[in-house]
């Protein structure tokens, strides 16, 4: 099967287009043919190790892991033994976990993983974005128990995240401010924002308005700052938090005097989690935000695009 390689890290160039060897499935695994998946930001920061901790989980030197790639949208061609939740012909997306492997024609799962039967009102390009902004917007949208009537503003509401997290935020029934550049206005009002804010025009920490929770996709916040358009009680989820904001939002956390918390660390997620987005796109209530498409022989360019960090939404691979 065609796939695309890296055996070092470093620049886009460092994928490459090989034929390798299918996959078998286990007696407990499915065997997926990719139809789509797509570049994401932390498959960026694989392929270059940055932050150098990519190094202590993936490998010191060089990668362990030779091909990226943790979401998919794809048909099922063979089942294992004992695989008893779905069957050949099923149309499934989702999230491959730390396991990665889908810039490749074909991926084995196990039955058990982060997958769900496709949705189906939606193509498979589509299917294949959802799933790294949805479970990670979802996952910290439940860690911060976002519920009804709260004010919660999101920060980088045009990413991949940003618009998993507007679109979520709303099914909890939160009054949502996106707040993103100019260009990107119309796109976080289209995906149900209440009010959209310019962060060229703009400073949310400066203009006096608070809120119940703010969500900062982007890691582009001073958070001592922030943290002052919190109402007593707020949560500040950081979920591109580096080392450093991580220890800094413990801190807010250990020692505020209006009981603000901060919320980082890793998205965790399961089959229920993908099946609940599915649910949502089905009913209308979440929609894939996609950018641009290029083919799996392209890759090297849309890691090119996605490292730019100005993308609306999400970077699909048709393969
Ligand atoms: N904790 C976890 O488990 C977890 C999981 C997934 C992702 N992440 C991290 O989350 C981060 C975001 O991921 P993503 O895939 O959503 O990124 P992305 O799709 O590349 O989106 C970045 C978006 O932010 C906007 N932006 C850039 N600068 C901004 C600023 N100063 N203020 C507001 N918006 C700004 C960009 O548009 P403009 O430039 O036009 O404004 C772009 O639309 C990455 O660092 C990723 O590693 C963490």
């Amino acid at each position: 099967m065609k796939a695309i390689e890296y055996l070092k890290y470093g620049l886009p160039d460092v994928l490459k287009l090989k034929e390798i060897e299918m996959p078998i499935p286990k007696s407990n695994e499915i065997l997926i043919r990719i139809i789509a998946t797509a570049v994401n930001s932390g498959d960026v920061r694989l392929r270059k190790a940055d932050p150098f901790a990519v190094r202590l989980f993936f490998g010191l030197f060089k990668p362990k892991t030779n091909i990226l790639g943790g979401v998919f949208s794809g048909k099922i061609e063979q089942i294992g033994s004992a695989v008893t939740l779905f069957k050949v012909g099923d149309e499934v997306f989702g999230h491959t976990d730390m396991s990665f492997g889908t810039y490749a024609e074909y991926k084995c799962l196990p039955e058990n993983g982060s997958i769900a039967l496709k949705p189906v009102t939606i193509i498979h390009n589509e299917a294949a974005v959802i799933p790294f902004g949805g479970i990670t917007a979802l996952h910290f949208i439940k860690k911060a128990n976002i519920t009804r009537g709260q004010r919660v503003l999101i920060n980088g509401a045009s990413g991949a995240v940003g618009t998993a997290a507007v679109q979520l935020a709303k099914h909890f029934g939160a009054i949502v401010t996106g707040v993103c550049s100019t260009s990107n206005i119309d796109l976080v009002k289209s995906i149900g924002a209440d009010k959209v804010m310019d962060y060229t025009k703009e400073d949310f920490t400066k203009n006096g308005k608070t809120y119940d929770v703010i969500f900062d996709t982007v890691n582009k916040i001073v958070i001592s700052e922030s943290v002052k358009s919190l109402n007593v009680n707020g949560k500040l989820i950081l979920s591109a938090a580096g080392i450093s904001e991580m220890f800094h939002g413990l801190f807010v956390s250990m020692t505020s005097s209006r009981r603000i918390k901060v919320v980082t660390g890793v998205a965790s997620h399961t089959a229920d989690d993908i099946n609940f987005l599915k649910v949502l796109i089905e009913s209308g209530e979440l929609k894939s935000v996609i950018d641009r498409t290029y083919s799996l022989e392209q890759m090297a360019e849309a890691h090119t695009y996605v490292e730019k960090g100005h993308k609306k939404g999400s970077v699909v691979i048709t393969i």
